[in-house]
């Protein structure tokens, strides 16, 4: 099951019944809203009825992480789990697949990530939990930017040990070209545009916003605007839903197809 509040809009359940469909596995997986200061409980339950895997959004990233017997080491640095797995012990492991999901998407787009120049705007809980499979790939530098910028230099701080990464002020951003900028804040969310200046593209930037959405977001449009091809994070979900049914089921889907499946669906809500 997924848990979060609010969850109505959740997309999980429908990509792992893709994913179930296309592996041949027989899966029950459900949504369920809880409650702030009852994830501990809901967990515990869950797993005392024999429920095998719990995915966590928003705002229980942190109380899965507390709640889970053993951390990923990709969990223990990302601060937080996304993926609850009971194990044969009944040990309950947590694993963050939010920054494996993002790399496999930008790896689908042949994106190049070694050697590449990246930005990633934001520094809260999203950037946090991507940044040490993305210094994985051994980019030449990861530049952290983000409106507080003590947050930023926080990052970079924590993450040094991981790769060649830096925080820079938003204002300073201007003098250098990145071959990919990432927009993890939640400034899409709220449907808000962040002022950046274009000098930031070199000549085939590539802009890509962790958040999905039917309309481009405003960084999208921004990029648009500037000449830049660009993505949502459509192909994050399901890459970070990939990661959990493979931790779950021990078997690896094939993500391009649930993208297309799931694009086709969200035109179709909208029209
Ligand atoms: P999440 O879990 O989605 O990362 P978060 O931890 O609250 O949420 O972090 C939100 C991030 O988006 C922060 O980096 C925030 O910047 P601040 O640290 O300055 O708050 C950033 N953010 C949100 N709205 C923004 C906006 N309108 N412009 C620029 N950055 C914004």
């Amino acid at each position: 099951m997924v848990v979060g509040n609010p969850i109505a809009q959740s997309r999980s359940p429908r990509i792992h019944r893709l994913f179930a469909e296309q592996s041949g596995e027989d899966i029950s997986y459900d949504s369920k809203l809880v409650e702030r200061g009852e994830f501990d409980w809901v967990a515990e339950d869950f797993f005392a009825s024999g429920g095998k895997g719990i995915n966590i959004t928003a705002p229980f990233k942190q109380d899965a992480y507390r709640f889970a017997h053993r951390l990923s080491s990709g969990a223990r640095t990302a601060g937080a789990v996304n993926t609850l797995a009971i194990e044969a012990e009944g040990e309950v492991v947590g694993h963050n697949t939010d920054g494996v999901g993002l790399v496999a998407d930008l790896m689908r787009q042949d994106q190049p990530l070694k050697d590449q120049k990246i930005l990633i705007l934001g520094a809260g809980g999203a950037v946090r939990g991507v940044l040490e499979p993305l210094l994985k790939t051994r980019p030449t530098k990861l530049v952290i930017a983000n409106r507080t910028h003590e947050k930023a230099l926080q990052l970079a701080k924590g993450f040094a040990g991981y790769g060649s990464i830096e925080a820079c002020p938003m204002d300073k951003l201007g003098s250098q070209g990145f071959d990919l900028i990432i927009n993890g804040t939640s400034a899409s969310l709220a449907g808000q545009a962040i002022a950046l200046p274009r000098e930031i593209l070199a000549d085939n930037s590539f802009c890509y916003d962790m958040v999905y959405a039917c309309e481009p977001t405003a960084f999208m449009q921004w990029a648009a605007d500037s000449g830049a091809k660009s993505s949502d994070g459509l192909g994050m979900l399901v890459g970070q839903a990939a990661e959990s049914f493979r931790i779950w089921r021990g078997v690896s889907v094939d993500i391009v197809k649930v993208i297309a499946t799931l694009r086709a669906e969200m035109l179709n809500e909208q029209s």
